[in-house]
């Protein structure tokens, strides 16, 4: 069975895999580059990797209209109760933990990046996610710096997404670095070129990587879907 990956531009992606429909940090609305708007999006789960508004996005609004389960750390759970979604529809986990949903697992990981949500509230870590389903195994980074440790979240690893955007997390050179840690077998790039501050020049930084290591870089444009 395969795995349908969309990308809503910036850290937003939808992923379809064993007839769920998963929704990551879906920046909609506010996102200059997002194709779809958060009324039109179906979900069955929501994984949001820390709390800041460019990936808490239109998590509520997405959340109260389609009853999806919000999977996310303990908490940003708490915050969104707080919200008006109730403990049944959410998840709150921290980095290392797993959990096995009708898709196949998520486990959390670590990132190196701050999580403050919206409002000012404490939002515990930040993280990434490894999704495992439909016998293949998919790394998401969302907002993180390089780290070492990487190399242990790598091998066997048929997909990794990695931001390219600088400023706020690893620019192009540094996420080059880290597809060597990760030796993924395809790689998607995301978070740049959503405003002026994170700009990229997304095809150089896909030739540095297939220079330099035997993943295959695939770079899509906001709208584009990639089937794995
Ligand atoms: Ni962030
Ligand atoms: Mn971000």
């Amino acid at each position: 069975m395969s795995i349908k990956i969309t990308w809503y531009g910036h850290n937003a992606w939808l992923v379809e895999s064993e007839d769920q429909k998963i929704l990551i940090d879906p920046l909609l609305n506010d996102s200059p580059t997002s194709p779809v708007k958060a009324e039109d999006v179906e979900a069955d789960y929501i994984l949001l990797s820390h709390g800041h508004g460019d990936h808490v996005g239109d998590t509520v609004n997405i959340a109260k209209r389609t009853g999806a389960t919000v999977v996310t750390n303990y908490e940003i759970s708490l915050w969104l109760a707080g919200q008006g979604i109730d403990a049944g529809h959410t998840v709150g986990m921290n980095p290392g933990g797993s959990i096995d949903m009708p898709f196949g697992n998520v486990k959390m990981t670590d990132a190196v990046h701050s999580s403050s949500l919206p409002d000012g509230s404490y939002g515990g870590v930040a993280m990434g996610m490894i999704l495992s389903t439909a016998g293949k195994r998919i790394y998401f980074a969302c907002d993180t710096a390089l780290f070492g440790d990487m190399k242990l979240i790598g091998q066997p690893l048929d997909l990794a997404v990695l931001p390219i955007g600088d400023l706020f997390t690893m620019g192009p050179a540094d996420s080059v670095e880290a597809v060597k840690l990760l030796q993924p077998t395809s790689v998607l790039p995301c978070h740049y070129n959503t405003w002026p501050p994170i700009e990229q020049d997304a095809e150089a930084w896909a030739t540095a990587v297939s220079s330099s290591t035997e993943t295959n870089p695939i770079v899509l444009q906001p709208g584009d879907s990639f089937t794995l």
